[in-house]
C-alpha cells in the first residue's frame, strides 16, 4: 500500500499531501503551501520546512512536487521545495489558458511568467501516467473549478484538488475565469465512476458547522451523501445551485497574490529596485472617483 502524509495548512484550510513507496523512498508532495500574510506581505516557509523535515527524516527521494490546479487562497511553495529537494514540478495542461488569462488581467510580462527560466518542468495531459517507486500514477483532467484541475490517482487513491470537497463540504466555486459547473459536474461523475472503495483526498476542508477536520472520504460516501452533487442530483439541478451561490462570494482574501505566483507555480516575482519583490492589486472604481 503506498504510504501518505497528511499537513494541514490552517491559514488556508489546505491539505497538502506527502506521498510515497515506503520500499524505494520515492516520494511525491501534492498541493504545498507557503505562509503568507496579505496585509504585510510577509511571506515565509514554516509549513513548507515541515514537510522538508519530514522527508528528511524518512529519507524520502523526492521525484515530483504537484499541483492539482493554480490555487487562489494559498501561495505554492513549489519553487521553493524544489530548491530544496530538487524533483520536477508539474501541473495539468490547462494551466496554459489560465496562465494565459492572468497574464492579460494583470498585465504581466509574459517572459517573466512563463519562461525563459521552466516554472513548470512537466505539463500533463488528460490519460498521462507515471511511476512512484513500484506504483503508478495516473494523471485524470477534471476541470470545472478551474479548466486545469487534474486529479493524481495511484493505488486506490485520488488526490482531487477543489474538484470535490468532503460529502458535508459540497463543492468548490465555478465562477474563475475558465470555470464552468456544468463542466464541474462531469469531472465529479468521473471520480464517482471510480471503484466504489476508492479514497478521495481533499485539498481543502473548511470544517462546516465548526465539525473536527476531515479530508478523506470513499467515492461511495461522496456518491451517497455529497451535499451539491450526489447519485439524485441532475447537471441542471446541479448548476443551477452552484451558479446561484457563487453569484453570491466574495473574491478569495488571496485571490490576487495567489494567481499571480500560482501560475508560475509559486516563483516569485523579480526584485525591483532596492531589492524589493512586489504583487499587484487591481483596482475596481465603485461610482466616479478622480
Ligand atoms: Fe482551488
Amino acid at each position: 500500500m503506498i504510504s501518505i502524509k497528511t499537513f494541514f495548512h490552517q491559514a488556508s484550510s489546505t491539505i497538502s499531501y506527502v506521498v510515497y513507496d515506503a520500499q524505494t523512498l520515492d516520494a511525491m508532495i501534492i498541493d504545498s503551501a507557503l505562509d503568507y500574510t496579505a496585509h504585510s506581505g510577509k511571506l515565509w516557509t514554516e509549513f513548507a520546512d515541515q514537510q522538508i523535515d519530514f522527508i528528511k527524516e524518512n529519507k524520502l527521494n523526492i521525484q515530483w512536487i504537484l499541483e492539482t490546479h493554480a490555487h487562489a487562497d494559498h501561495i505554492s511553495a513549489a519553487h521553493y521545495l524544489r530548491a530544496k529537494l530538487k524533483g520536477k514540478i508539474a501541473a495539468g495542461s490547462g494551466i496554459k489558458k489560465v496562465q494565459k488569462t492572468f497574464i492579460e488581467f494583470f498585465n504581466l510580462s509574459t517572459d517573466e511568467t512563463t519562461g525563459p527560466e521552466p516554472h513548470f518542468d512537466k505539463l500533463f495531459e488528460d490519460g498521462d501516467s507515471f511511476m512512484l517507486g513500484s506504483y503508478k500514477v495516473s494523471v485524470l483532467s477534471t476541470p470545472g473549478h478551474t479548466n486545469d484541475s487534474v486529479t493524481y490517482f495511484v493505488d486506490d487513491n485520488a488526490f482531487v484538488g477543489d474538484t470535490l470537497f468532503m460529502p458535508d463540504g459540497g463543492t468548490a466555486r465555478c465562477d474563475f475565469p475558465g470555470g464552468s459547473a456544468s463542466v464541474l459536474f462531469e469531472s465529479i461523475k468521473r471520480l464517482h465512476d471510480l471503484p466504489r472503495q476508492t479514497k478521495l483526498w481533499m485539498c481543502h476542508d473548511y470544517q462546516p458547522a465548526g465539525r473536527e477536520l476531515k479530508y478523506q472520504c470513499t467515492v461511495e460516501q461522496s456518491r451517497a451523501h455529497n451535499i451539491h452533487v450526489n447519485k439524485n442530483v441532475s447537471c441542471d439541478d446541479f448548476v443551477r445551485l452552484r451558479e446561484s451561490r457563487d453569484k453570491t462570494l466574495d473574491v478569495p482574501r488571496l485571490l490576487y497574490p495567489a494567481v499571480q505566483l500560482n501560475i508560475s507555480a509559486g516563483r516569485l516575482p523579480k526584485k525591483e529596485g532596492k531589492g524589493r519583490r512586489y504583487i499587484k492589486q487591481p483596482l475596481f472604481f465603485v461610482g466616479e472617483i478622480l
